[in-house]
């Protein structure tokens, strides 16, 4: 049995003050909720305050991205320890912005969940193919390139302990949601490949979210899918009872 998760990414959203005031109005709404868990991830500079604000409650907070190295001249990069030291329980690794937009290729993306596992968190990895991939009939190979690479030599515990996030580029801050259809085919391509890899029993525990336009009106059809554990939710994460909404229809049942 998989425990569903519902995750904000507030990718470049929201100063101190206004992450503070979302987790104060947010955490009563999903107060009663013990059946998903539920996880927030702010900027760098807000983490801090959001996971001492959550903290003996039942929101956990993530960080947006990680750098693989412990420490070092590396200007502009947080290391694991930093993202612990502020409270921090998961990572996301390899969103598609920082796959286009800041060039990570899988190689780094790897090195970023060995880092994760190795700090003893939980890394959110995310994968998914473009519009032009998609149209090209190239989505099962991404999505294999994207695992192979992304999570080369993890054990079989490594990979049903991992959370992966299938986000269709385009799909991605477009309205454009894939259909519940659409995700399920591609979750079940996932977890077919994860058994391949790492055995049934390592891919039937890990976790698989879609993300990518999911709003409080299309949560439900998405997490009723049988391989749907969950969500990665962008801009409707922004607002408080909007991502209460989504954690409460976007529970898989
Ligand atoms: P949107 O929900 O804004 O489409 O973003 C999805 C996403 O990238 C979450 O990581």
């Amino acid at each position: 049995m998989r425990t569903p998760l519902l995750a904000a990414n507030w990718k470049m959203h929201k100063t101190v003050a206004e992450a503070t005031a979302f987790t104060t109005e947010f955490l009563p709404l999903v107060a009663g909720v013990d059946d998903a868990e539920i996880v927030l991830a702010p900027p760098v500079t807000a983490l801090a305050a959001v996971a001492g604000a959550c903290r003996g409650s039942n929101v956990a907070a993530a960080a947006q991205n990680v750098h693989w190295e412990a420490r070092g001249a590396f200007t502009g990069e947080v290391s694991l320890a930093m993202v612990q030291d502020a409270g921090a329980s998961h990572v996301i690794v390899g969103h598609s912005e920082r796959r286009h937009l800041f060039g990570e290729d899988d190689v780094a993306v790897n090195r970023k969940v060995r880092a994760v596992l190795a700090g003893g968190l939980s890394p959110i990895v995310c994968i998914g193919e473009t519009l032009a991939e998609r149209e090209a009939d190239e989505t099962a190979a991404v999505l294999d390139r994207q695992l192979d690479g992304g999570l080369a030599g993890l054990t079989a515990d490594e990979i049903a302990a991992i959370i992966i996030a299938y986000e269709p580029v385009w799909a991605i801050g477009t309205g454009r949601t894939a259909t519940p259809e659409q995700a399920q085919d591609a979750h079940a391509h996932i977890r077919g490949r994860l058994a391949a890899v790492a055995g049934q029993r390592a891919a039937d525990r890990c976790r698989l979210l879609y993300g990518g336009s999911v709003k409080p009106a299309n949560a439900a059809a998405l997490a009723s899918q049988p391989d749907v554990d969950g969500a990665l939710v962008g801009g409707a994460s922004l607002d408080p009872h909007s991502f209460a909404e989504i954690v409460g229809r976007g529970r898989p049942r």
